[in-house]
C-alpha cells in the first residue's frame, strides 16, 4: 500500500528540511526523505551542511583559532600559557558532537511540525494519478503517493579526472573535516572557499599549507580591493597560495603521500610532495539514483536539475532547490528557495531576492559581501560612490587586537542607494547582516551614516565607510 502526501520532499539538507517544515507549517501533510546515515547506521539529516559542511567546519575553525589565539595571542593580553598542548581527537570528537547535536535538532523539528522522516534514497517511480509515485531504498522500503515533489538532493565534491578521491591521502571535504593527525606538509587544490577555509584550520593546527590555484586572480569573485587585503592576510600567517598553475598529474603514494606535478603561472614545471592533498575545486549537483530519466526531469549540462526563476522543473508540481539547481551553492539559499517553494505550492507569493544574498568566507580575517563588486560596477557602466573605513580606526577592533581589514561601500553616484558593501575584517559575518537588510529596504548610504550604533562596537565601522560614500568619516 502506498503512502499519500500533498508535499514529499527529497533530500534533507538545508534546502530540503527547511521546505518540509515551512509545508507542514502551511497545513500540508508532508514527507522528508534522506539518505545520509550517520556512524552507527541512523538517521542524520541535514545533508552536506550539517554533515560534512558548514557546521563541522565551523566548529574545527573556532577550535583552531583558539589553539592559534592561545599560541601567539594571548601573550599580547599578558596572558601566559605554558605546557600548550593539542588534543586532535578531541577537536574532532567535539565537531562530531555539534554535528549530532544538529542531526538530532532537525529529527525534533520534524517531530514539532509533524513532517513524516524516511531514512533512505527516493526516486521517482512514475507519474500516477493524483502525482508521484516515489521509492524508498532503505532499511524499510515504502512507496509513496505525491501531490508535489520537491527535490533537494544537493550537491558532491568534484574529482579531478586521475586522482580520485580515497578520503585517506586525496580528500574531499569529508575527509578534510576528519584527518586524525596534523600533516607535516598539506596541499590544496583550489584556493576558492573550501580551500581557504581549510586550509586555515590546518595550518593554524601546525601544518606547512599549499594551495595551488589555477586562475591568475585571487577569489576572482569578491571586490578586488578586499581580495587583495585578505590575500595580504593569509600569506603573511603563513598560507602559501600559488595563482595561475596547471595541475597535472597526481600520484597517491599511499605512506609515502601524495605528490601534485604542476606548471607554475610562467609555466616552469614543478612537483609539489604533500602528506595529504585536498581536492576544492567546486562541487557538482547531485541527481545520482533520483532515476530522472524514467520521468523525464530535465536536467542541464552540469546534471543540474534545469528549473525556472520559481523553482518549477519541467514536470508538472515537481519542483528543486539549493545546490541541485543553478545558482550559488550556499546554505541559506537553499533554504530561502525551500521556503518559496512550499509558500508556492500553498498558492503564495513565495520570493527569492538573488540581488542580496550574503557570502561569508569563515577564515581570519573573515570575509563578507552582498550586492555588486566595484569590478562589476565598472563593468557594468554604472556610475558610483566609494566609501572605506579600516578597521585600525576602530575603537573595539583596537580592544579585540584584531584591526585587520575594513569595510566598504558602494552606492548609485546619483541617488546613493546602496549597491554593495564589502567587509574583510573581524566577524565581518555578523556585520554583513545590516547591509543585507539595508539593501532589501533600497536604503541609501547616508541612511545608514545616520543610524544610531553602538559605542565602542565593530558596526561603527559599517556606519563610517558609509559616512565615507560622503567624504565625511569622523574617525579616520
Ligand atoms: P545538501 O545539504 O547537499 O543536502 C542534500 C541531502 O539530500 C543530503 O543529505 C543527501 O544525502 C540527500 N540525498 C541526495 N540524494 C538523495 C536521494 N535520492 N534520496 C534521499 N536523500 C538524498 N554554505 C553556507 O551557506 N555557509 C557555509 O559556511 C558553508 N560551508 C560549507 C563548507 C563545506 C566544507 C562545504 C562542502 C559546503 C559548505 N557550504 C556552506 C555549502 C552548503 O553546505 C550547501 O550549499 C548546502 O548544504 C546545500 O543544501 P541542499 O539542501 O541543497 O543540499
Ligand atoms: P569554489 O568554487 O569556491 O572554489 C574552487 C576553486 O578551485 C576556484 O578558485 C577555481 O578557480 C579553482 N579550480 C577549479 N579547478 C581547478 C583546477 N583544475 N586546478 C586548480 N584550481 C582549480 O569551490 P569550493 O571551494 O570547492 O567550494 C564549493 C562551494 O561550496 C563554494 O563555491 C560555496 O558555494 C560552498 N561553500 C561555501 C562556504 C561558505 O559559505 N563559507 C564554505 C565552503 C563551501
Amino acid at each position: 500500500m502506498s503512502k499519500q502526501f500533498d508535499v514529499v520532499v527529497i533530500g534533507g539538507g538545508p534546502g530540503g528540511y527547511i521546505a518540509a517544515i515551512r509545508a507542514a507549517q502551511l497545513g500540508f501533510n508532508v514527507a522528508c526523505i534522506d539518505a545520509w546515515s550517520n556512524d552507527k547506521g541512523g538517521p542524520a539529516p541535514g545533508g552536506t551542511c550539517t554533515n560534512v559542511g558548514c557546521i563541522p567546519s565551523k566548529a574545527l575553525l573556532q577550535s583552531s583559532e583558539h589553539y592559534e589565539h592561545a599560541g601567539k595571542h594571548f601573550a599580547d593580553h599578558g596572558i601566559g600559557v605554558a605546557g600548550l598542548s593539542l588534543d586532535i581527537g578531541k577537536m574532532l570528537g567535539r565537531k562530531d558532537a555539534v554535528v549530532k547535536q544538529n542531526n538530532e535538532g532537525i529529527l525534533y523539528l520534524f517531530k514539532k511540525n509533524k513532517v513524516t522522516f524516511f531514512h533512505g534514497r527516493g526516486s521517482f517511480a512514475r507519474a500516477a494519478e493524483g502525482g508521484w509515485e516515489i521509492q524508498v531504498a532503505g532499511a524499510a522500503a515504502e512507496t509513496l503517493v505525491a501531490r508535489h515533489v520537491i527535490v533537494a538532493t544537493g550537491s558532491n565534491a568534484r574529482q579531478l579526472p586521475g586522482a580520485p578521491f580515497d578520503e585517506v591521502n586525496i580528500l574531499s571535504n569529508d575527509g578534510a573535516l576528519r584527518i586524525p593527525a596534523v600533516p607535516k606538509k598539506l596541499g590544496l587544490i583550489g584556493s576558492g572557499v573550501i580551500g581557504l577555509e581549510m586550509g586555515s584550520v590546518w595550518r593554524r593546527l601546525g601544518a606547512e599549507v599549499t594551495i595551488l590555484e589555477g586562475l591568475p586572480t585571487f577569489l576572482g569573485a569578491v571586490d578586488e580591493q578586499i581580495a587583495k587585503e585578505a590575500h595580504k592576510a593569509f600569506t603573511k600567517q603563513g598560507l602559501k597560495i600559488e595563482l595561475g598553475v596547471k595541475v597535472g598529474a597526481i600520484a597517491n603514494d599511499g605512506a609515502k603521500g601524495v605528490t601534485v606535478q604542476y606548471a607554475d603561472a610562467k609555466g616552469e614545471a614543478k612537483v609539489l610532495a604533500v602528506d595529504k592533498l585536498i581536492v576544492s575545486i567546486g562541487r557538482v549537483p547531485n541527481t545520482d539514483g533520483l532515476n530522472a530519466d524514467a520521468v523525464g526531469l530535465k536536467l542541464d549540462e552540469r546534471g543540474a536539475i534545469v528549473v525556472d526563476e520559481l523553482c518549477r522543473t519541467n514536470l508538472p508540481n515537481v519542483w528543486a532547490v539549493g545546490d541541485v539547481v543553478r545558482g550559488p551553492m550556499l546554505a541559506h539559499k537553499a533554504e530561502e528557495e525551500g521556503v518559496a517553494v512550499a509558500e508556492r505550492i500553498a498558492g503564495q507569493h513565495g520570493h527569492v531576492n538573488f540581488d542580496t544574498i550574503p557570502w561569508v568566507i569563515y577564515t581570519s580575517p573573515e570575509i563578507a559581501w552582498v550586492g555588486q563588486t566595484e569590478q562589476q560596477l565598472k563593468a557594468a557602466g554604472r556610475a558610483y560612490k566609494a566609501g572605506t573605513f579600516p578597521f585600525l580606526a576602530n575603537g573595539r577592533a583596537r580592544a579585540l587586537g584584531d584591526t585587520t581589514g575594513m569595510v566598504k561601500f558602494l552606492a548609485d553616484a546619483t541617488t546613493d542607494e546602496i549597491l554593495g558593501v564589502h567587509i574583510v575584517g573581524p566577524m565581518a559575518s555578523e556585520l554583513i547582516a545590516e547591509a543585507v537588510v539595508a539593501m532589501e529596504f533600497k536604503a541609501s548610504a547616508e541612511d545608514i551614516a545616520r543610524i544610531c550604533h553602538a559605542h565602542p562596537s565593530l558596526s561603527e565601522a559599517t556606519k563610517e565607510a558609509a559616512l565615507a560614500v560622503d567624504k565625511r568619516t569622523l574617525n579616520f
